[in-house]
């Protein structure tokens, strides 16, 4: 038998294509293994998004070159592969760069891992990053039941991948390719797989989500929110999410999906980058800052205690002090539940690398620090007000402690309580009692949650 490790960096796209590529090799008898020690075969599915995820892939293959050299000399073969968007970027120059590669295998080719892994066990080495025209997920295997059950209550799928948006900074459009979608059939009975294995969560994901237009059972092309309110609908189902978004992409039909669905959560990911409209220009954004409060006042006045998140890039190319000011003055207008920040990283082959205007280290790094505290304070006040709220909590696993379990608010808070009688995948109201820097703490309430109670 032998044993698989995936380690995956960056999106939450990665994460699910590990585990398909862990249900394509489960097809051919591996089973997962925990560490890289423990296994035959490991998959590094790697991020390009910013240099440092790139870097840490080379580290680490340093790393395995030492282990399978020692396993080498016991007489045990040990099979290295590069998946994801570092395999995507650079190819054939991974293998030159560290020989210790037997393949290099690009998101649009994990179906026929088991192939390739086949073809390199005879002559390492094998670069695979082609976008081929057929679809890719009418060729890898469905997890069994036990599988998808193992894996939790709440679970990813993909709707949605690449991006045509062009963002001057973002390396998603080279490595991840133009925008496809699923065919709407499809994506339910995926659904509807997870959900009789007891999923009861689902996050529908793609590079660009929010630009899903996929083939309904009419023949026309579905919106989002067409998407989630044929979701909404399938047993089993109790909470629907969807994630990254463009701003620009926010259609009528998923600003009413928040208004009508009780299942679409109250949580909304829509990143902004920056709040300077010279900047956002010089971003290809295809929006203004008043633009997106517009948006955002649009999807508050549908659901008005939805939790607003965001990303952030500081010292992008030509980012003055002023420009910086309009990005605080952005984040204080609106008040995120969460962000992501960042500093600008120059990513070969984009647009932006080439610009003039490059920001000093020192300043991105003064910026980044400014914009995370203001960030941080928001978030903080966020959670503070939940507390003394009556929330309905996904119990997701047991807690750290012995008779702690911990779940999700419908604000994707974590929260930890202390209670006997539930199981996983159980959906409790919960008094929320207390917050602590990454959690909240709560008790099982004796009411329904408010929002609930109102509308009953
Ligand atoms: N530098 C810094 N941050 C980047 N992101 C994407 N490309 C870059 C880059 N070159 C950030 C954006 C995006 C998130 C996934 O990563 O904020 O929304
Ligand atoms: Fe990258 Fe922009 Fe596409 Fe998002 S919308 S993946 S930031 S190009």
């Amino acid at each position: 038998m032998k044993k698989v490790f995936v380690k995956s960096y960056g999106c939450q796209m990665n994460v699910y294509d590990a585990e398909r590529m862990a249900d394509a090799l489960a097809a051919k008898g591996y089973v997962e293994a925990r560490t890289a020690e423990d296994a035959d075969l490991v998959i590094l599915n790697t991020c390009h998004i910013r240099e440092k995820a790139a870097e840490k892939v080379y580290s680490e293959l340093g790393r395995l070159r030492e282990m399978k050299k020692e396993r080498a000399t016991e007489g045990r073969q040990t099979q290295v592969v590069v998946a994801g968007c570092v395999a995507q970027a650079e190819g054939g120059e991974i293998v030159r760069r560290a020989p210790v590669v037997d393949l290099v295998v690009g998101p649009q080719s994990y179906h026929r891992l088991p192939e390739l892994l086949a073809e390199a066990s005879a002559r390492p080495g094998v670069v695979d990053t082609e976008f081929p025209a057929e679809e890719k997920f009418d060729h890898l295997p469905a997890p069994a039941r036990e599988k998808i059950r193992a894996r939790g209550v709440s679970a990813f799928l993909t709707v949605q991948e690449g991006c045509d948006k062009f963002c001057t900074f973002c390396v998603v459009p080279y490595t991840r390719g133009a925008e496809v979608s699923r065919p709407v059939a499809k994506i339910l009975a995926e659904a509807e797989r997870l959900a009789g294995a007891g999923v009861r969560e689902i996050t529908v994901i793609g590079q660009n989500v929010n630009a899903y237009h996929g083939e309904g059972p009419d023949g026309r092309d579905w919106t989002l929110g067409m998407l989630l309110e044929r979701l909404a609908e399938v047993p089993g189902l109790a909470r629907l999410r969807y994630t990254t978004s463009h701003p620009r992409d926010m259609d009528e039909t998923l600003i009413a999906a928040h208004r009508d669905l009780p299942a679409l959560m109250p949580y909304l990911h829509l990143p902004v980058q920056a709040g300077s409209d010279a900047i956002l220009a010089a971003m290809n954004r295809r929006h203004t800052g008043d633009e997106y409060r517009r948006i955002i006042d649009a999807v508050r006045k549908a659901r008005p205690d939805i939790a607003l998140s965001s990303d952030f890039i500081v010292g992008f190319p030509g980012e003055s002090d002023a420009d910086f000011e309009a990005t605080m003055r952005l984040v204080a207008d609106i008040g995120f539940a969460s962000a992501y920040s960042f500093k600008y990283s120059p990513r070969p082959g984009t647009p932006a690398a080439e610009m003039e205007g490059q920001v000093p280290e020192p300043v991105k790094a003064e910026r980044l620090a400014r914009l995370q505290a203001a960030l941080d304070e928001d978030r903080r006040a966020f959670n503070a007000a939940t507390v003394g709220r009556t929330v309905d909590v996904l119990i997701e696993r047991p807690g750290r402690h012995a008779g702690q379990l911990a779940g999700k608010s419908p604000y994707l808070q974590a929260v930890q309580l202390e209670t006997e009688g539930l199981t996983v995948g159980d959906i409790v109201p919960v008094e929320i009692v207390g917050t602590a820097p990454n959690s909240l703490f709560g008790r099982l309430a004796a009411g329904p949650p408010e929002e609930r109670a109102s509308a009953a």
